[in-house]
């Protein structure tokens, strides 16, 4: 289908960031934004672009009080020949298919989230950056506004979608990867079986930022989650997908139990790692097996993965205060290569052999 959506152009276009190797992670946001509401009766209507500002929303709105929401992080990025590109947006809107079935929040198909990605990107064009390890942050996002204290799903939706130019979420401070301090959490938790833990709602984050201060505290970038029952099982990290190199094996928590973010640069890695020969497991690894790995020297590597993340080692793990060091705390070969690959390919340099880029059709 072909949407053609009114667009309302910015009357005061905001200064682009004038150096584009220092944005860091979503600190700047574009001119527009997309919207488009959801009506009972109606289904979704009304797409639109528009300047990006402040939204009016009614106090007693049912997800200022119940979090009946959703979002979705996808990111653009432009070819040494300027054209624009996705990568894999049709898992996000697989995933988003899948959150909001779990939020009762009413599905959204795929070429509504791709026509107004690509509505939104056109008036904002020239915010894509193209300075190494940058990309433009794509944030689709659903919620309820019904007026409405009961809690039961809402008859009426917004979906909107911003945008901005960003570096890496773990970034070094020239751009470039490091390796991160990473706090094993034990006395709180992220997701257990039958919760939410597998989908992208703004819950699973804000229930786990006690944990993240705490993290701070002892000079940790995030947390490593463990699982809800025992306490034992590694299961992810805050923004992102963990992975383990044990001897000649890669190792990251298998998504069953549904309370793992099954993140798309996470099945990227995993289908690199394959096509590469590499030994890759979705299993589950306690904290005990990757001390006991560490005594041994046979803990080789330890990596987040996400759309936020790209791919960001991990020098060490704190666990009850002591420090467990990972590769000497330095950068790893594995992560590195991932890490070259996949930007390589998001951004055009490196061929799409796996059939992963969407290019949008529009260019700079
Ligand atoms: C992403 O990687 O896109 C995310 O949504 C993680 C976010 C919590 C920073």
């Amino acid at each position: 289908m072909n949407y053609n959506f009114p667009v309302t152009r910015t009357t005061h276009p905001k200064p682009r960031p004038e150096d584009e190797t220092k944005l860091g992670f979503c600190k700047f946001f574009t001119d527009h934004m997309f919207v488009m509401d959801y009506d009972e009766g109606m289904g979704w209507h009304d797409g639109r672009v528009v300047p990006h500002e402040p939204i009016l929303i009614e106090p007693a709105s049912c997800v200022l009080h119940y979090a009946q929401m959703m979002f979705e992080g996808m990111k653009a990025y432009v070819t040494p020949s300027g054209e624009i590109q996705l990568f894999r947006p049709d898992m996000n809107a697989k995933r988003m298919a899948s959150t909001n079935e779990r939020m009762c929040i009413p599905e959204l198909p795929e070429e509504i989230l791709l026509a107004g990605v690509k509505a939104v990107i056109k008036e904002d064009i020239d915010w894509v950056p193209s300075a190494p390890g940058t990309a433009l942050y794509i944030r689709p996002f659903i919620f309820g506004d019904e007026v409405s204290f009961s809690v039961l799903p809402a008859k009426h939706y917004r979906f909107l979608i911003i945008l901005s130019p960003c570096g890496s979420y773990y970034a070094a401070n020239d751009g470039g990867l490091s390796a991160t301090r990473i706090y094993v959490q034990d006395k709180y938790i992220r997701a257990a079986k039958g919760g939410t833990g597998y989908a992208k709602v703004g819950g699973n984050y804000g229930g786990g930022m006690r944990a993240s201060k705490d993290a701070m505290k002892v000079d940790c970038k995030d947390v490593l989650w463990l699982d809800a029952e025992e306490h034992k099982y590694v299961e992810e990290i805050g923004t992102s997908n963990a992975f383990f190199k044990i001897g000649d094996e890669v190792i990251t928590a298998p998504l069953d139990s549904g309370t793992i973010l099954p993140g798309i640069t996470r099945n990227s890695v995993i289908e690199l790692l394959k096509k590469w020969g590499v030994k890759i497991t979705e299993r589950k690894l306690s904290i005990d097996e990757i001390i006991e790995a560490q005594n041994k020297g046979t803990l080789k590597e330890i990596f987040a993965s996400g759309t936020a993340a790209v791919i960001s080692p991990i020098g060490c793990l704190n666990i009850k205060g002591k420090d467990l060091l990972v590769n000497d705390g330095n950068v790893g070969p594995t992560a590195q290569k991932l890490y070259d690959t996949l930007y390589g390919i998001q951004t055009g340099t490196v061929k799409d052999d796996m059939g992963w880029t969407y290019p949008l059709g529009l260019k700079k």
